[in-house]
Order: C-alpha cells, then sequence, then structure tokens
C-alpha cells in the first residue's frame, strides 16, 4: 500500500521538475551521480534491452567538450555544417506545437529581456547549452544505432527517471536535444564507437535560485485537453 504521504512525495519529485537553465558550481559526489542512474535504470524497457548508454562529463573533459562546440557554434561557417543526425523536431511544423514552441522561446527570451531583433543575445543564450548551463555535471546519452522506435520510447523513459531521481536529492536538470547538431564533435571527443548515435545531453546540479531565467514557468494542457474518457452508452 502506498501511503497518502509516500504519493505526494512521489508527485512533487514529478511535477517539481522543471527545466534549469541557470546552475550554481557546487560540486555533485560521484555516488550521488551514480545512485540516480542506478535508479533511473529500473525503468522498463521493450523486452528488458535497456538501450541506454551514458557518458557522465565532469571537469577538464567537460569544459574541453564545451569549449569546442562553442568554437563551432560562434563561428557561422562552422556550424553550418553541423547538422542533426535525427529530427527531434518536425521538418514541417503545424499547430498547435508551434504555437507552443514559440510560446515557451519567447517566454524565455522575455523573461532574459532579450528581444526578438536582439539575434545576439538569443545566439549567445542558446550558446549556454553548450556549457551545460554551468552544471558541474553533464551527461551525453547514447544508443546503439541497431535499435528501433520502441528504444526511443525506453530511453524517454530513463531519462524522466533520471530527472525525478535527481530531484529526490534535491538536485535539478535540463535535457538537451541541443546537444544533437554538434553529434560529430561529441563522437570524436569522447571516442564514441560507430554503432553509438547521440541521443541527447542533460545538465546535472543544483538550481541557481538568483538566475531569472530559472524563474520560467511553462504551460500544459489540462486533462480535458489532451484526454478522452470513454464510457460505453447504457
Ligand atoms: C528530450 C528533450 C530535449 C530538450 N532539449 C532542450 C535543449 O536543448 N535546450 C533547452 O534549453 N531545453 C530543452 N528541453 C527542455 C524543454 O524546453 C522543456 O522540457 C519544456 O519547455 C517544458 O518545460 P519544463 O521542462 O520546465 O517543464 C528539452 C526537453 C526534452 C524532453
Amino acid at each position: 500500500m502506498i501511503s497518502s504521504c509516500e504519493q505526494q512525495t512521489v508527485d512533487a519529485a514529478i511535477t517539481s521538475r522543471r527545466s534549469i537553465r541557470a546552475f550554481l558550481p557546487t560540486p555533485i559526489a560521484r555516488e550521488d551521480i551514480e545512485a540516480i542512474l542506478e535508479v533511473a535504470s529500473r525503468a522498463p524497457s521493450g523486452t528488458n534491452t535497456q538501450p541506454w548508454k551514458v557518458y557522465v562529463l565532469t571537469g577538464a573533459i567537460k569544459q574541453k567538450l564545451s569549449a569546442a562546440i562553442m568554437a563551432a557554434h560562434d563561428d557561422p561557417a562552422v556550424a553550418g555544417q553541423h547538422t542533426v543526425e535525427y529530427n527531434y523536431y518536425p521538418v514541417k511544423w503545424i499547430s498547435p506545437y508551434i504555437d507552443r514552441r514559440r510560446k515557451v522561446g519567447w517566454d524565455l527570451y522575455t523573461l532574459l529581456g532579450l528581444g526578438r531583433e536582439n539575434k545576439a543575445g538569443m545566439h549567445a543564450q542558446h550558446g549556454r547549452n553548450y556549457q551545460f548551463f554551468d552544471a558541474p555535471v553533464g551527461f551525453i546519452f547514447t544508443m546503439d544505432r541497431v535499435l528501433e522506435i520502441g528504444s526511443w520510447l525506453d530511453y524517454g523513459m530513463f531519462l524522466e527517471n533520471i530527472m525525478i531521481a535527481a530531484r529526490g536529492r534535491g538536485l535539478d536538470t535540463c535535457p538537451q536535444a541541443a546537444f544533437t547538431s554538434y553529434h560529430k564533435i561529441i563522437a570524436s571527443m569522447l571516442d564514441l564507437p560507430a554503432n553509438e548515435r547521440v541521443v541527447c545531453g542533460m545538465s546535472l546540479g543544483y538550481a541557481d535560485p538568483g538566475k531569472i531565467e530559472n524563474t520560467l514557468v511553462t504551460h500544459r494542457e489540462p486533462v480535458s485537453g489532451f484526454a478522452t474518457f470513454l464510457e460505453e452508452q447504457k
């Protein structure tokens, strides 16, 4: 039996998760990172395939990867040569998804005081992704290329578990598809085997409570907007 206190704790771990985009430099003990990954690995996966592979970056290697990606990101001629390996997003956007995407983007930029004309400011903010938003821990997630769409579902559950287990320890995260654009730099620097595809990255650390970007509140559709309860008519 789950007590109402346990239910509240689980719900709070889930609902208190949000994407944090400014972290304190406070280091995270290796045992805590391992504990989070161990808990997260209890995620279900079709026929227990466990498709996840995680590279945990701290210290000099994290800085080296950030510097290499930032150099590419800040040089338009080089950045243009780096393209995503898989489409996380649709090539052709439609409503309501494009509207939600625009809203969260503008809400973040408005908080940061970045107007629509401020392309340099937006570019710099996007670049913060590649510094793992100053988090002490950066994850790069990969998956074997042989695996199919089902494994991407499994992967999402694993990623969410990491984010929730982090909340249970007072830590925050930001999942990051931004890294997929620079998969070639990542593969080369982390010496990834050819069969591994970069799925995404993630920042892990303590949220910086003084940073305005961390006050972003994102909207969700009410249950009635996405759930249909079907009952047999009497
Ligand atoms: C797989 C995945 C990739 C994401 N990639 C990025 C990213 O590259 N950069 C970023 O700032 N946020 C990224 N996000 C965060 C989303 O923008 C965020 O989850 C969404 O706006 C809802 O806000 P919330 O996470 O605070 O609830 C990503 C989220 C997911 C699930």
